[in-house]
Parts: C-alpha cells; structure tokens; sequence
C-alpha cells in the first residue's frame, strides 16, 4: 500500500458496508471498481464500466447472484459474462460481452481485492479489527506526517501512544481511504475515542497536505 512497496492487495472497503444484494464503488490505487455482494453473500469485484455505453456498474443493482446495469439492465454474472440483455431477451449474449473481474477475499472484517497475478494473501491484522473508514484528502506522505509514523509494506501505521492502528489504501496521489483497526476487547468508551482521534488525524494529515506534503 505503501507507494514505494505496493502490495497486491488493496484493502477495499469493511464487510460491514457492504449488504447482500447491493453494490458499491471501490477504488484501486489506479481504478475504479465495482464492488458487489450477491444474494446468497458471494462478492465480486469487477471495472466499473459497462460495455455498452459506458455506465457504472457500481450504481447497478444486484437480484439474486447478478448485477445489472441501470442504465438499460445489461445482467453480469459473477465471472463478468454479461447473461441478459433486456432489448434483446432472446438473444445469448456472446461471450466477447464482460467485464474484467479481480480477485477479491474477506479477511478480518475486510474487504480486500488483488489487482495482480500470484496475490498470495493479504496481511494479517493479529487480533485488531475495523472500526470505521474514513476518506482523507490526503497521500501517505501527509498521513505520515500527521501521525508522526511511517506505514509498513502492508500500509499499516500504528502511530505513537494510540490505541489503534490505520489500514491505509491509496486511492491516487493525494487520496487515501483508511481503516481504522482496534483491539477486538476494546470497550465501546474506547472505541468512541478512537473514532475521534482518527477525525483529529484527518483534519491534520489534510492541512498537510493543503501545505504540500500531500503526495
Ligand atoms: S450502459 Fe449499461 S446497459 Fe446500457
């Protein structure tokens, strides 16, 4: 995660943002991505783009173990083969019609998706576990220089005298999608405290970056 030691995978979104039977978008440090949990809870990660005219996918909407466009209801399986066509309902679509779709696991709360080949697994998190993410305007750098922390490989950061410890995921060069892990026996007082000490880190690591250490 780290943008001198990219891992290969990228720590998406919670688990518990993501429904059965709805969609999202996600970001990989160079894509957008559709994210979508089926009915039966299977995830698939797929571009974000329709290959008919161009739609995103991540404003689609999921029934049963398939996502349609919203645009003109285009149905995509979880392997990205497009199943229907509803202007053309007796038509199999061929198979030339799909979207590319990645790896994706959850781990510890997490979804994760593999932008690459051989991903192995993603880290493990050793007994922390997510308590919310947070969008920050902001680059590793600036994250790093609020927190007076550096991130490991993995994108971990655990800044000094906190009780919690940040997952972060670039999202391109001066936006960074974190999660915020604590202890899994942390106390709701606690966990109140975190969420706010994380607000705090926010605002500092984007005035960083407002003064130009963003990226
Ligand atoms: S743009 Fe997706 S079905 Fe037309």
């Amino acid at each position: 995660m780290h943008p001198q030691t990219t891992g290969r995978w990228t720590p998406a979104a919670l688990s518990a943002d993501l429904a059965a039977s709805t969609a999202m978008p996600a970001s990989l440090a160079t894509k957008t991505i559709a994210l979508w949990r089926s009915a039966s809870g299977r995830l698939t990660a797929s571009d974000d783009r329709c290959p008919h005219r161009g739609m995103r996918l991540s404003h689609g909407f999921v029934r049963g173990e398939a996502l349609s466009c919203i645009y003109h209801g285009w149905r995509y399986g979880q392997d990205g083969q497009c199943l229907r066509i509803p202007a053309h309902p007796d038509l199999t679509p061929p198979k030339t019609i799909r979207v590319e779709t990645y790896p994706v696991i959850e781990q510890d709360g997490i979804i994760w998706i593999a932008s690459g080949e051989d991903a192995g697994t993603p880290p493990p998190l050793n007994g922390l576990m997510p308590l919310r993410s947070l969008s920050v305007s902001a680059g590793i750098a600036a994250i790093e220089l609020a927190t007076e922390a550096k991130a490991d490989a993995d994108g971990l950061l655990k800044p000094s005298d906190d009780a919690f410890c940040l997952l972060l995921a670039p999202q391109g060069e001066a936006a960074t999608l974190i999660h915020v892990l604590v202890s899994a026996d942390a106390t709701p007082p606690q966990r109140i405290a975190v969420s706010r000490q994380a607000e705090t880190l926010r605002r500092k690591a984007e005035a960083a970056s407002n003064q130009g250490a963003g990226s």
